[in-house]
């Protein structure tokens, strides 16, 4: 395993740039390395057998970290994202039968109602006023997440104060729980100000969740607000920027789209997944820029990991992004190609078990999957068969980044004139 030096020279470096210095540090494509942070020793772990060893296999001595879920806790409370142990178990199970898979089929007439209010607004807007589409497509999962899983519609206004507000908590926010600079929140700073404020808001819109006749308590419905409407909403605008780079794959999806999308409102979750060439480019955009491009665990004591000796308090570290790019099992991983998915959209052609793993492993991987795909596969059908767009990205900047946490995301706003038939 690859030991990788001076921990104060790793911590301003990864500060700078933290998908670039986490593949400087496994090198050579390797499959762990080890390095440090200040006083923190970490591995990153990139080998699908490994992943599934440390995320499934070992999960009770590998979880997740008590500071971090109490720094995250601050800004969201104790929910399903915070919560470790049994009061997690609780969180899991109370919030599960909203995941059903009869529960996501009666979902499906409700996502396409709230893609079509999003459709008539971006129309009155006109062609000629381009929209920051990653605000309203937060805005537009929001809708749908709220209206899905709790029985409320939030107005576009609320829905826009929400948009505002996630940013801010999982930019500024997330950065402080991460690098663990949060003390004194309650000076009041202008940045501090304004994570309270944000704080506010997510809390008055859960409540407003909670009172409408969501069974689900007011910390639990925070955690699914947070973490489950800017992953789809960012990895959206990626597909776009995917699709405006390829054309030919923007040609072939919107005719499969056209049949499937003009019929959603009475698709089955089954005829969903059968989207074809619609899922699949959902999938492979999740590849290569899989939003939760990174996440951690820390050892509850001490284990080994294909024989690596683990000490307790190590942090480890996945990272899908970098899995994704693994040239030991991707075909030319730097290219976009739904083809991958050809025969299985959420499994990739002759790439092992763990290798593709955009929603995480074990019992703390993301419990939003199917509604997310489904969500992201009606959202990217509508807009293909039904819009034209052109991005306003400066040509040869970088529109991604990795910024703050370990979400993935546009280094600045996508603008889009979009012209809605
Ligand atoms: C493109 C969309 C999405 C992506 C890429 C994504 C990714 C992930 C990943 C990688 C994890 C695991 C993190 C870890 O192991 O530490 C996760 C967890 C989670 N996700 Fe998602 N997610 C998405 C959408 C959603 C949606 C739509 C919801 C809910 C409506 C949601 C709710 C959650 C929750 C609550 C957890 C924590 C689960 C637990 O700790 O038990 N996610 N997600």
């Amino acid at each position: 395993m690859l030991n990788s030096g001076n921990s104060l020279r790793n911590y301003l470096s990864i500060r700078k740039d933290q998908i670039g210095f986490l593949s400087g540090v496994l090198r050579d494509g390797g499959d762990i390395a080890r390095f440090r942070l200040l006083a923190f020793p970490y591995v990153l772990v990139n080998d699908p057998a490994l992943i599934r060893e440390a995320l499934v296999d070992k999960s009770e001595s590998l979880v997740i970290r008590g500071g971090a879920s109490a720094g995250l806790a601050r800004l969201i409370g104790h929910g399903i994202l915070t919560n470790r142990g049994g009061n997690w178990r609780a969180s899991r199970t109370g919030l599960q039968p909203l995941f059903h898979q009869a529960a996501m089929k009666s979902y499906i007439p409700t996502i396409a109602a709230r893609v079509e209010e999003s459709l008539e607004r971006w129309r009155a807007f006109g062609v000629d006023s381009p929209i920051d589409i990653q605000q309203e497509l937060l805005a537009l999962s929001f809708r749908i997440t709220s209206s899905t899983l709790f029985g409320w519609l939030p107005s576009f206004e609320d829905a826009a104060e929400f948009a505002a507000a996630i940013r801010v908590l999982q930019l500024d926010g997330m950065e402080r729980y991460m690098t663990g600079f949060d003390f004194a929140p309650w000076i009041p700073l202008p940045l501090n100000r304004r994570i309270l404020r944000a704080r506010s808001t997510l809390l008055r819109l859960a409540q407003s969740a909670a009172e409408h006749g969501g069974a689900q308590p007011v910390d639990e419905i925070r955690s699914i607000f947070f973490a489950g409407t800017e992953s789809p909403a960012n990895t959206i605008c990626f597909a776009l920027t995917l699709l405006e780079e390829n054309p030919q794959w923007l040609a072939q999806i919107r005719d499969s789209a056209r049949g499937a999308v003009g019929a959603v409102g009475a698709a089955s979750l089954d005829e969903l997944e059968r989207f074809g060439p619609l899922a699949q480019v959902v999938s492979e955009s999740l590849r290569l820029f899989p939003a939760g491009w990174a996440f951690e665990r820390v050892a509850a004591e001490d284990v080994r990991l294909g024989g690596h000796p683990i000490r307790r308090g190590t942090r480890l570290l996945f990272s899908p992004f970098l899995l994704h790019r693994n040239r030991r099992f991707w075909r030319e991983p730097e290219r976009f190609d739904p083809e991958r998915f050809a025969r299985e959209p959420t499994v990739a052609e002759g790439v092992p078990k763990y290798g593709y793993l955009p929603f995480g492993a074990g019992p703390r991987s993301c419990i939003g999957m199917r509604l997310a795909l489904a969500e992201m596969r009606i959202i990217l059908g509508a807009l293909v068969s039904r819009c034209r767009w052109r991005t306003q990205h400066i040509p040869g900047e970088k529109p991604l980044g990795a910024e703050g946490s370990f979400k993935i995301r546009l280094s600045r706003p996508l603008r889009v004139q979009i012209e809605v038939a």
